[in-house]
């Protein structure tokens, strides 16, 4: 349910296809340059959301987890390119800083796995997305906007997936 603090949003997800419908809404409205950090344990479903944000977004390839190979690139047929990290595998920062995400943002919008592994390598704005396990097809998904572009964003997605702001 929606709550009152405007640069926050809790949903729970009571299924896999409601995290990517969820996910599917949130791709439609990312721009080039925009940061998407998801963080969870193993199998709360940031890959899933992952997917639905690359549906939404207009990916033309299937989205797959990119744990060994780090960067998934994505095409969408006017030429932007979707990133999709997976930290897990990074040990800090400075590893994430050798991949230039500078480069890959101003391709198109970036999706982090494990994003609090590498934060500091990160846009200080961004939506932050706890993902958490409540029961085998039940996720608590909290979206967190930090600056003022992803408080926009986030209120367009409140719009779009509860109909009121
Ligand atoms: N409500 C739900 N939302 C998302 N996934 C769900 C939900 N209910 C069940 N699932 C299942 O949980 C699993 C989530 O796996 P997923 O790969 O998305 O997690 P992950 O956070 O990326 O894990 P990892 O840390 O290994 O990368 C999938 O098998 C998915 O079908
Ligand atoms: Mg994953």
């Amino acid at each position: 349910m929606p709550i009152l603090d405007p640069n926050s949003l809790e949903f729970l997800s009571r299924s896999a296809d409601q995290t990517r419908r969820v996910g599917m809404r949130l791709g439609a409205i990312l721009q080039l340059g925009d940061v998407v950090c998801l963080e969870g344990e193993l199998g709360s479903g940031k890959t899933t959301l992952a997917q639905g944000i690359a549906a939404g977004w207009g990916s033309l390839d299937p989205v797959s987890s990119p744990t060994f190979v780090l960067v998934n690139i994505y095409r969408r047929s006017d030429g932007d390119r979707l990133a999709h990290l997976d930290a897990y595998r990074l040990n800090d920062a400075l590893e994430a800083e050798a991949l230039d995400l500078d480069i890959l943002l101003e391709a198109g919008p970036l999706i982090v796995e494990w994003a609090r592994r590498i934060e500091q390598a990160l846009p200080d704005d961004h939506l932050w997305v706890d993902l958490n396990y409540v029961d085998s097809e039940a996720r608590g998904l909290q979206f967190t906007a930090r600056g003022q572009r992803y408080e926009g964003l986030l209120e367009v997605l409140q719009e779009s997936v509860f109909g009121v702001i």
